[in-house]
């Protein structure tokens, strides 16, 4: 099955991001041809300071590839590295009834919050569409807030497909339904935009605040605690077997140990799940030639797939040359 997720440019990943997204993309690569991609055009729409931009995408990219996407089993590339997705969301554009852009949820959503309505917000869709026509894309495993979008892709490109042949393949959105809500510091669901989030690489200081930060119940030391509500014990059963939930489960019961006790283990549960990821995030922050090389790579690779598609287009619609 070729899969297609596209990633937001932020290297502030939190636990909701890992458990309920990425952590699901790695083990995806084991058995699926894997095309991902950092949504650098996308993050415009919202980003329009140019440093930031680059530096989100820098850290994206140091993030995910730390966290386990492995360039040696997927295609993994900036996706303004390839131009094509430019030229075919402009062909997709010719081919996207108004009214298909009108309804979508996302930018009245959006347009509703505040942001400044322009046409990029407008024509995000669209270039969503190329990002996931262009590579032939089967499956998109996306959040719930971006179904309309793959619903869109599909209908432009059988819009598009009635009208040239069948050039591109009509691509499916997959949302993990077995996927729980990750809870935040304060029990709500946990999102950057909420300031409620445990973050995969800051630094030490900044995790253990963030960690003592959990809203809890007081109780005297000694007294039993109920596990069931505590958000620490949600979070922490994130990264715990059965036994190890029951084990803990024991600790809250028999009393003698406060909340502090318990994010003091959540601190290291969080700290030791995440070592090897937190090196390696280290590594390729202060070893960018190495990183660059991989994205190089990864965009060779996926230009390969958009030439010979957009080879059909051109041919389809009449680009001379
Ligand atoms: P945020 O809410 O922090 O801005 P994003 O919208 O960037 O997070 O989330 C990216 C992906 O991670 C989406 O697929 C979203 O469904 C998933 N996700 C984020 N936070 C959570 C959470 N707390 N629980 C479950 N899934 C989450
Ligand atoms: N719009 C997606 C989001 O906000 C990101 C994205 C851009 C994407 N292009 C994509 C996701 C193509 C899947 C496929 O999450």
């Amino acid at each position: 099955m070729r899969v297609l997720p596209g990633l937001h440019p932020s290297g502030k990943l939190h636990l909701g991001n890992y458990f309920a997204s990425i952590k699901q993309m790695v083990d995806m690569q084991e058995k699926n041809e894997m095309f991902m991609f950092i949504a650098n055009y996308h993050a415009m729409t919202s980003l329009s300071e140019a440093k930031a931009l680059k530096q989100n995408t820098f850290d994206a990219a140091c993030a995910f590839l730390a966290l386990g996407i492995d360039p040696n089993k997927s295609i993994f590339w900036v996706q303004s590295d390839v131009k094509e997705v430019l030229e075919l969301y402009w062909v997709l554009s010719q081919h996207t009834p108004m009214g298909l852009l009108e309804r979508a949820h996302s930018y009245k959503d959006k347009v509703a919050k505040g942001l400044s309505s322009h046409h990029g917000l407008f024509s995000y869709p669209v270039l969503m569409a190329a990002d996931i026509l262009l590579y032939n894309a089967q499956v998109v495993p996306v959040g719930k807030d971006q179904i309309q979008h793959v619903e869109i892709a599909r209908d432009i490109a059988i819009k598009f497909n009635n009208e040239h042949g069948e050039i591109f393949t009509l691509p499916e959105a997959k949302i993990d339904e077995n996927v729980a809500t990750v809870p935040g510091t304060n029990g709500e669901k946990m999102s950057k935009s909420y300031g409620n989030t445990i973050d995969i690489f800051a630094d030490a200081k900044t995790l253990k605040k963030q960690i003592s930060s959990i809203v809890t119940t007081s109780e005297p030391l000694e007294a039993p605690k109920q596990w069931r509500g505590c958000n620490v014990y949600n979070i922490a059963k994130l990264f715990l077997n059965e036994v190890e939930q029951t084990e803990l489960q024991a600790r809250y019961e028999r009393g003698g140990e406060g909340h502090g006790h318990f994010k003091a283990y959540l601190n290291e549960l969080v700290l030791s799940y995440f070592k090897d990821a937190r090196d390696k995030f280290e590594y390729y922050q202060s070893h960018r030639e190495i990183l660059d090389e991989m994205l190089r790579q990864g965009a060779q690779r996926a230009a390969a797939t958009a030439a010979s598609l957009m080879q059909k287009v051109r041919a389809a619609v009449g680009i001379y040359r």
